[in-house]
């Protein structure tokens, strides 16, 4: 029988005509749970992004499943533990979207810091204010980076090139690795007090979760600019709200949200607050990447073949 690959989110065309071939490609909405688990029950691949919750209940209604693939870099809606017991290989593009999620966090800073997003909705209702959207240069500022990975590396390296100062709290990281990226390595405490924009770039984790939360953002430097274009709740959202209704973070440019998909919340109340729908690694290059990088490592699962890196 020809095994059935299961795709419960949007992937790009190139990589569905790379499984048609040799697989039966069935779609479903990975949202749908109830819909999820029926369809899983046929499935020997299940591909994902990031809406799709694969748990214990997804496994177990899986019984022919060999391999869950997430088209994307976070594994935080896959459950790794539950798959391995059960034999099932989990694979994802770690490099797929860096340069696209990376990208989207300098878009959300400078619109923050240049009122982008207020100014062109205020225009296209009719005014013309120009006083009201004075912003602040990017160029000698401290920019605080949480998380030196692959994207807070690609960051890091775009931000240089605006002349500002560069500093990272990653304690995972070695000085010596960040010194030659011209960043200087410090602690949580320090960031949050030296920075002028903070942008978050972190796997969410228990340990992430909520990591700059009443108590940091109370360490801020007061008219601070933070982005997250990692995930939603590694900055607390009430607390962030608190702290941009008091003044003391001067704006946020967010890409992501504690729960997803959301059109409500209070931070959308802010003038100051510039939001997209989690779309970082939403480009045509990334989507692309995405979507071939898994195509190819589900197509070597199920034909029994070793699965390199991505
Ligand atoms: P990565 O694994 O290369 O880097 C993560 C970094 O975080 C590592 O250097 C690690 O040492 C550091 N880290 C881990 N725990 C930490 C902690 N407690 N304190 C400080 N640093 C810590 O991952 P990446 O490719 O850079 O991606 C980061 C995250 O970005 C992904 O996990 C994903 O959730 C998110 N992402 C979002 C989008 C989007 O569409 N918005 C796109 C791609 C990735
Ligand atoms: C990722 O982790 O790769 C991103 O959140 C992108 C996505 O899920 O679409």
């Amino acid at each position: 029988m020809t095994p059935v690959v299961l795709i419960a989110e949007e992937l790009a065309p190139s990589a569905i005509d790379v499984l048609a071939y040799d697989f039966d490609v069935r779609h479903v909405d990975g949202t749908d749970r109830p819909a999820l688990l029926a369809a899983v029950a046929e499935a020997d691949a299940l591909i994902v992004r990031s809406a799709t919750t694969v748990d214990a209940e997804v496994y177990a209604a899986g019984h022919s499943l060999k391999v869950v693939a997430r088209a994307g870099v976070g594994l935080d809606n896959v459950d790794v533990v539950s798959a391995t017991a059960r034999g099932v290989m989990v694979v994802n593009a770690p490099t797929s979207n860096i340069v696209s999620a990376a990208e989207q966090a300098i878009a959300l800073l400078l619109a923050v810091a240049r009122n982008t997003a207020s100014a062109s909705r205020s225009l296209k209702s009719g005014e013309w204010k120009r006083a009201r959207y004075t912003g602040v240069e990017v160029q000698g500022k401290t920019v605080g980076v949480v998380g030196l990975g692959r994207i807070g590396v690609l960051f890091a390296q775009r931000m240089a090139s605006f002349g500002t100062r560069l500093i990272a709290y990653d304690p995972y990281i070695q000085p010596a690795r960040a010194a030659q990226l011209g960043v200087r390595l410090v602690g949580l405490e320090e960031l949050l007090r030296e920075s002028d924009f903070i942008s978050v770039h972190l796997p969410r984790t228990p340990e992430t979760f909520g990591l700059i939360g009443e108590k940091e953002l109370g360490m801020v430097k007061p008219g601070v600019r933070i982005v997250n274009a990692a995930r939603g709740g590694l900055i607390d959202e009430q607390a962030l709200a608190v702290a941009l209704a008091e003044g003391r973070v001067a704006g946020a440019g967010l890409d992501v949200f504690v729960t997803e998909p959301t059109t409500e919340s209070p931070l959308f109340a802010f003038d100051n607050v510039v939001v997209t729908p989690h779309l970082g690694a939403s480009t045509a290059e990334a989507q692309d990447k995405a979507g071939l990088s898994v195509a190819r490592s589900v197509k070597l699962a199920l034909q029994g073949e070793f699965v390199p890196d991505a």
